[in-house]
C-alpha cells in the first residue's frame, strides 16, 4: 500500500492505490472552497515526491509556471504510488514573531510555542544571543474534529475516545514542528519547549478533562502549568528536556493572555492599558502594576469571517480591505487576481465603508435590498452583517463592563494592545467607526503574536519566571461575564452601530 507523506505537519498515512486525494484531505481538514470542481485553486497542493497526472482542470486553473513547480489541485486526482506533498492551506499565513526580545545569556536552545485554535506558530531561539534561529508555522490538525474550541470540547466528550484523539493530533503536530526546527537548525542542546494556548487548548494538550469548560460557569480542571517529559509525549527528543505549557489564568483566558501580558508589559507599568485578542472568544485584560481584571466573551466566528457566507481566511483571494472612491466600491485582494471571499479584516472594512455610504444603518439593516454584491462573485448578506454585530457587541461590552469594575473610563486608557491575526491587519479605525472598539483609535497598538512573544520571554528570562509563572497567574482577577447579570443589557447596548 503506498505511503502519503503530508507537509509541513509530517502526517503519514498509508492509502489505497486509485484513492482520490480528496477523500483522503477532507478528514485531515483541508478544504475544498468551490466543492472540488477544479475552479477555485484553493485545494492548492504542492508534488514534492512521487507524480500526480495533471487534469484537463489543473491545465485550466494552475499556470505553466505552477504546473512545472508541481503545484497540482487536490480535487482533481488519485494517488497512484508514495508521494510527499506540501498542503498549501497548512502553511497559509500565520502570525509569527521577529521581536528581538531581552534575554539572560545562558548555553542550549528553546522552542516558544503558540497553540491557537486554529494556528501554530513555533519559534526556536538561541538561549546565548536570543537569536532565533528558525519559525515554523502550521493549521492545528485539531480542526478535522471542529474549528472552534466548543466545538472541540463537545467532540472530546462525545466522540469515542474524542479526548485522546485531539490529545494525540496536538501533540504530534507541535512535537513533528519542535522536531523540524531542532534537525533544521543542526542543533543538539535543545533545553525547553515552552507552550501556550487558551484554555481548552492547554487542556486537550495535557490530557486533562475538559467537562467542566463544557457549561455554565465554565470553569477549567486546573490552571496550573503542565509539565511532560518527551516520552510521555511520544516525542523523540532527548528525556532531559522540559516541556511546559504554561498556567491558564481563569474560566476561558488561558496562557496565551498570560504571555500576552508579559509581551505587552501591562503588568509592570503605572499607566491603565488593555490588552484584546479578537478571535472566535475574545480575551479582555485591563489592568496596570497595582491591579489586573480578565475577562473572556464569546464573539462567534465573524473576526476569522467562519460564519459569513463568503467568509475565508486570510488567503490568495481574500478581500482584505475596502475603498470608496470616486462613488465605487474598489476592493483590495490578497495576492492580486479576482476575488474568492472576505476575510474578517476585510469584513470590517467593507461595513465601515457600507456605513459611511448609507449602505447600512445603525440598526446593521440594508438601506436598499436584502445583499449587497462588494465585487463579483462576493456578497455580503444580512446575516453576515448581524454576525459582526454579534460579534463587536461582546467585545465592546465586555471592556466596558470590566472598566465600570475597575471604576475607570475609556479616556483613561493609556493603551490598547490589539493581540492575534485579526487584531494585527484590522483598520484601527474602521473599528472604531463601527463602535467594536470606542477609545480613540491613536491609543490602539497592534501587539501582533503577542501569545508566541510572551512565550519567548518566558524561555530566554529564567530569572523573571517566577514573577509571570507564579505571581502573575495569581494576581489576574477572572471576572465571568456570563453570570454577570449587566451582561446583557451592556451587549444589546453595543449591537447598533454608532454614528461616527
Ligand atoms: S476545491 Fe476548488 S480547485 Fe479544488
Amino acid at each position: 500500500m503506498p505511503t502519503l507523506r503530508l507537509l509541513p505537519l509530517g502526517v503519514e498515512t498509508p492509502v489505497r492505490t486509485g484513492s482520490s486525494l480528496s477523500d483522503i484531505l477532507f478528514p485531515l481538514g483541508v478544504e475544498f472552497p468551490c466543492g472540488g470542481q477544479g475552479t477555485c485553486g484553493g485545494c492548492r497542493v504542492r508534488l514534492l515526491q512521487g507524480e500526480l497526472a495533471i487534469s484537463p482542470e489543473m491545465r485550466q486553473t494552475l499556470t505553466d509556471e505552477e504546473l512545472r513547480a508541481g503545484w497540482r489541485l487536490a480535487c482533481c486526482t488519485r494517488v497512484t504510488g508514495d508521494l510527499t506533498l506540501e498542503i498549501e492551506q497548512w502553511t497559509a499565513h500565520v502570525l509569527g514573531d521577529d521581536t528581538h526580545c531581552a534575554f539572560e545569556p545562558r548555553p542550549g536552545c528553546a522552542v516558544a510555542f503558540d497553540v491557537g485554535t486554529t494556528t501554530l506558530a513555533a519559534q526556536l531561539v538561541d538561549l546565548e544571543t536570543g537569536a532565533i534561529l528558525g519559525v515554523r508555522t502550521a493549521l492545528n490538525p485539531q480542526a478535522v474534529l471542529g474549528a472552534d474550541i466548543m466545538t472541540r470540547v463537545k467532540a472530546a466528550l462525545e466522540q469515542r475516545d474524542g479526548a485522546g484523539r485531539l490529545a494525540s493530533l496536538i501533540r504530534g503536530a507541535a512535537g513533528a514542528l519542535t522536531a523540524d526546527l531542532v534537525r533544521a537548525a543542526g542543533r543538539a542542546d535543545l533545553r525547553a519547549v515552552w507552550l501556550c494556548g487558551n484554555t481548552v487548548m492547554h487542556h486537550l494538550f495535557g490530557g486533562v478533562d475538559v467537562e467542566p469548560l463544557s457549561h455554565v460557569p465554565f470553569e477549567p480542571s486546573t490552571l496550573a502549568a503542565l509539565r511532560f517529559t518527551p516520552r510521555e509525549l511520544g516525542w523523540t527528543l532527548p528525556e532531559q528536556v522540559e516541556v511546559v505549557f504554561l498556567p491558564c489564568i481563569g474560566g476561558f483566558v488561558g496562557s496565551d493572555i498570560l504571555a500576552g501580558i508579559a509581551a505587552t508589559g501591562i503588568a509592570e507599568r503605572e499607566e491603565l492599558a488593555a490588552l484584546l485578542d479578537l478571535g472566535t472568544n475574545g480575551e479582555i485584560v485591563l489592568g496596570n502594576r497595582h491591579r489586573l481584571l480578565a475577562a473572556s466573551t464569546a464573539a462567534g466566528p465573524a473576526f476569522e469571517a467562519g460564519c459569513i457566507s463568503m467568509g475565508m481566511r486570510a488567503a490568495e483571494g481574500a478581500i482584505t480591505h475596502v475603498y470608496f472612491r470616486d462613488g465605487a466600491f474598489e476592493c483590495r485582494v490578497l495576492g492580486g487576481g479576482g476575488p474568492r471571499g472576505i476575510c474578517g479584516s476585510g469584513l470590517v472594512s467593507a461595513v465601515a465603508r457600507a456605513r459611511q455610504t448609507g449602505l447600512i444603518g445603525p440598526g446593521g439593516r440594508f438601506t436598499n435590498g436584502k445583499e449587497w454584491l462588494l465585487a463579483d462573485p462576493v456578497r455580503l448578506t444580512q446575516g453576515d452583517i448581524r454576525q459582526l454585530q454579534l460579534a463587536k457587541g461582546a467585545i465592546a461590552a465586555g471592556l466596558r463592563l470590566l472598566l465600570e469594575q475597575w471604576g475607570a473610563s475609556l479616556e483613561s486608557l493609556h493603551a490598547v494592545y490589539l493581540a492575534g491575526a485579526f487584531g494585527n491587519y484590522v483598520d484601527v479605525t474602521d473599528a472604531w467607526r463601527l463602535g467594536l472598539l470606542e477609545m480613540d483609535p491613536q491609543r490602539v497598538v497592534p501587539a501582533g503574536n503577542a501569545a508566541l512573544r510572551g512565550a519567548k520571554l518566558i524561555a530566554l528570562n529564567p530569572s523573571a519566571r517566577d514573577r509571570w509563572l507564579r505571581d502573575l497567574p495569581s494576581r489576574v482577577v477572572h471576572v465571568s461575564l456570563h453570570t454577570d447579570p449587566r451582561f446583557q443589557d451592556t451587549f444589546v447596548d453595543c449591537l447598533a452601530f454608532p454614528e461616527r
